[in-house]
């Protein structure tokens, strides 16, 4: 009944999304995404699904039960299968060589012996995790160091969605990329990928490339993109000694369409679970090829991202008369971006530590990382507080930091916030969302980043 029997092995923020997106254009595919997490498998299958992203569960609704299906029973989904997309996560690995850098492929490498074991018949095998490259050399070689007389061929198809927008990334995405081996049975494999994208995406925007050039230009895109984040705040910095605004600065250099004003945000820094990870990944790669000065290059960008968060915090324990210590402080967002629940690498984590080390008490909120931020934070509950409602948390409150540029923010009202506030009050713009001057004008002791402070006194 169906055309093709398509597999995903791991049911994440890009297992889950992404063969949503495939079942709900291609009706003609069955597809099965399987996960060895029972939990996830279950919230997949009803409407609180395991991840929250703008119009997922409706993308989810229209193709489930009908071609789109979520199990535990990862053996039959691998024999069924012509086509198996691995989208299991590749961490960076925290032990022996590389650790701290190199990606851990443990996951990836067990998915690969267990589509071996599983499997009675040629099938296509899709790197849709992030790797480095010459991953697929590996997958091939174990996969194809059989004697059932099978053949596997690897195609590389990295995602490039962003957490937040992954439903419009996914129905419209800038560019789809295929890298495959140049043999024969490569670009047939290739062109069976390409089929279904084709599906709904234009087919200039399905890029076909070998099979290297895939795997590491996903690192790269991922590299550039941080790149840009860490220029931008390392000019925050500039711009606060110097009167400058970095919004302007962004605003002026954006309108040269060789630089393009996008990706040009001033933060808190970047956060998420895989700039980091990607980049440190590129580092140990041109290390391990010997190539230093590429690495340093690449690492500074973490580095810039490190010196961001921590300047956060020096700056409000500095104008906080150099002590936290018992003062609450609200932190308003904790998620990495706005519109996901997703804690993975974000600021706030770090900016909490911090101000828990110089012993404030801290009352966290946010509409949609509260659960993964009682994880994150399981060893410190004792110590701070949990609240959906952002006026609860800033009553009494000396300082407020926003930390994620949810859009409920700027639309609060705060003068009654300044009114239960403990005075003086500080206002830190980790995100440069709110009314500045008009904060000042209420009272409040403002903040922004890459902008003077506005201060009372
Ligand atoms: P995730 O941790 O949310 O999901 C990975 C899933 O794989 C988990 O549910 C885990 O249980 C499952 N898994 C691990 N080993 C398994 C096994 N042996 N069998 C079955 N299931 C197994 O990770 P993610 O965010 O979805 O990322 C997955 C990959 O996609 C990573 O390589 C990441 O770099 C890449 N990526 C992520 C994003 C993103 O926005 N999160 C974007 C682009 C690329
Ligand atoms: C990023 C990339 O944008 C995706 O293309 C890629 O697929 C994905 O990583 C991945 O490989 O996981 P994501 O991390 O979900 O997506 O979100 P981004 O929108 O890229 O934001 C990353 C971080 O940078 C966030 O903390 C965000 O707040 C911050 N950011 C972004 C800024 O500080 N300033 C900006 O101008 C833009």
């Amino acid at each position: 009944m169906f055309s093709k029997n398509i597999a995903c092995i791991g049911a994440g923020y890009i297992g889950g999304p992404t063969m949503a997106a495939i079942a709900m254009k291609c009706p003609q595919y069955k597809v099965t995404v399987v996960d060895i997490s029972e939990a996830r498998i279950k919230a997949w299958q009803t409407n609180d699904l395991p991840i929250y992203e703008p119009g997922l569960l409706e993308l989810v609704q229209a193709a489930r039960d009908r071609n789109l299906f979520f199990s535990t029973d990862i053996k039959a989904a691998i024999r069924e299968a012509d086509i198996i997309f691995v989208s299991v996560n590749t961490p960076t690995k925290t032990f022996g060589e590389g650790a701290g850098k190199a990606s851990d492929l443990q996951y990836w490498e067990k998915v690969a012996r267990e589509i071996l074991q599983e499997s009675d018949g040629s099938k296509i095998v899709v790197e849709k995790s992030t790797l480095p490259v010459k991953t697929a050399q590996a997958m091939e070689n174990i996969l194809n160091a059989n004697d059932k007389g099978i053949h596997f061929d690897v195609v590389s198809n990295p995602e490039f969605l962003a957490e937040g927008t992954a439903v419009k990334d996914l129905m419209e995405p800038d560019r789809v990329l295929i890298g495959s081996r140049e043999t024969p049975e490569g670009l047939k494999a290739c062109r069976e990928i390409v089929d279904i994208y084709a599906n709904w995406i234009p087919r200039d925007r399905i890029l076909t490339t070998n099979i290297w050039s895939s795997e590491l230009s996903k690192l790269v895109a991922n590299a550039f993109l941080a790149q840009r984040i860490s220029s931008i705040n390392s000019i925050s910095a500039l711009c606060e000694r110097t009167e400058a605004s970095v919004a302007e600065v962004a605003r002026a250099i954006g309108m040269d369409s060789r630089i393009g004003n996008r990706f040009l945000n001033a933060s808190v820094g970047f956060g998420g679970s895989c700039f980091h990870k990607d980049i440190l990944n590129l580092v140990y790669i041109c290390e391990s090829y010997g190539l230093h000065e590429v690495a340093r290059y690449w690492e500074s960008v973490v580095t810039m991202n490190d010196f961001q968060e921590t300047r956060f915090v020096r700056t409000m324990v500095r104008a906080m008369f150099n002590t936290v210590v018992g003062k609450r402080i609200a932190l308003f967002g904790f998620a990495f971006k706005a519109d996901t629940g997703d804690t993975r690498e974000t600021p706030a984590l770090y900016i909490s530590r911090k101000l828990l080390e110089e012993r404030a008490c801290l009352a966290i909120t946010d509409p949609k990382a509260l659960d993964n931020a009682r994880i994150d934070l399981a060893d410190v509950l004792d110590k701070i507080e949990l609240i959906e409602d952002p006026y609860q948390a800033a009553e009494g409150a000396h300082a407020i930091a926003v930390i994620t540029e949810w859009k409920l923010y700027s639309a609060l009202d705060w003068k009654k916030i300044y009114d239960s506030m403990e005075k003086p009050a500080f206002i830190f713009d980790g995100r440069n969302i709110l009314d500045h001057q008009a904060l000042f004008e209420m009272g409040f002791n403002v903040y922004p980043i890459g902008k003077p402070p506005l201060r009372h006194f």
